[in-house]
């Protein structure tokens, strides 16, 4: 393996990872601006939600602190302890909330109909075969179930661009609708490039 399909590329990414304002969420108004996108787009809680390619846990623990139950997957060594150590550091009710796994986002072995939710940031992008991944994701989905995807054509040169984002959901999906997010609060900074939110419904 090579590249971004590659777990020791993100091994290697962990220990600086949380300092980007989007991935830590550690400044209150970035963490507030996802807070308020992603419970825009989820079910209500309680609900299940899988995180499939979770870096650090930083989504899986906001998520947690607003009553979801999620099940954080990610095949990096470093960022499966990273997100270990930032759930045994949450409050109680969120370790009790979340699960945090070794396994692979495009094949992680979900049950059919297990899950209210599939989220997914920043990572389809980095899969293989991304139409394959999507299908599965659907598969585990229950009647009612969403799919929550935030990608990007970035300006380094990686990422998806948001058609041909959709075209893959929309292999597996009825519904998909994409939304542009250009909003400077999200990233701690204004941004030029591509960045979008994908919901999508079987
Ligand atoms: C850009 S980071 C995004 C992390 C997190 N989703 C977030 O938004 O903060 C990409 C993450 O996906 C993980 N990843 C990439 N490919 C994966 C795969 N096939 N299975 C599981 N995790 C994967 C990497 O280890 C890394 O933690």
């Amino acid at each position: 393996m090579s590249g971004a399909s590659d777990p020791g590329l993100w091994d290697a990414e962990a220990p600086g990872f949380d300092s980007a304002p989007d991935h830590g969420l550690l400044d209150p108004e970035v963490r507030a601006a996802w807070r308020d996108l992603l419970l825009g787009v989820l079910p209500s809680s309680p609900a299940d939600v899988v995180d499939l390619g979770c870096g650090t846990g930083t989504l899986a623990v906001l998520l947690a602190e607003h009553g979801f139950a999620v099940d954080a997957v990610d095949f990096s060594p470093a960022m499966v302890r990273l997100a270990s150590a930032k759930v045994a550091a949450a409050s109680a009710p969120v370790r009790r909330l979340v699960t945090v796994r070794t396994g692979d986002a495009a094949d992680p072995g979900l049950a059919p109909a297990s899950v209210d939710v599939v989220l997914c940031r920043h990572v389809l992008w980095a899969l293989p075969d991304p139409a394959l991944a999507v299908r599965r994701w659907v598969g585990a989905l229950r009647p009612g179930g969403r799919l929550v995807l935030v990608e990007g054509d970035w300006s380094t040169g990686a990422g998806l661009t948001a058609e041909r984002c959709a075209e893959i959901v929309g292999e597996s999906c009825a519904s998909v609708e994409v939304r542009h997010l250009p909003d400077p609060r999200l990233w701690g900074r204004e941004i030029t490039d591509e960045r979008y939110l994908v919901v999508a419904h079987a």
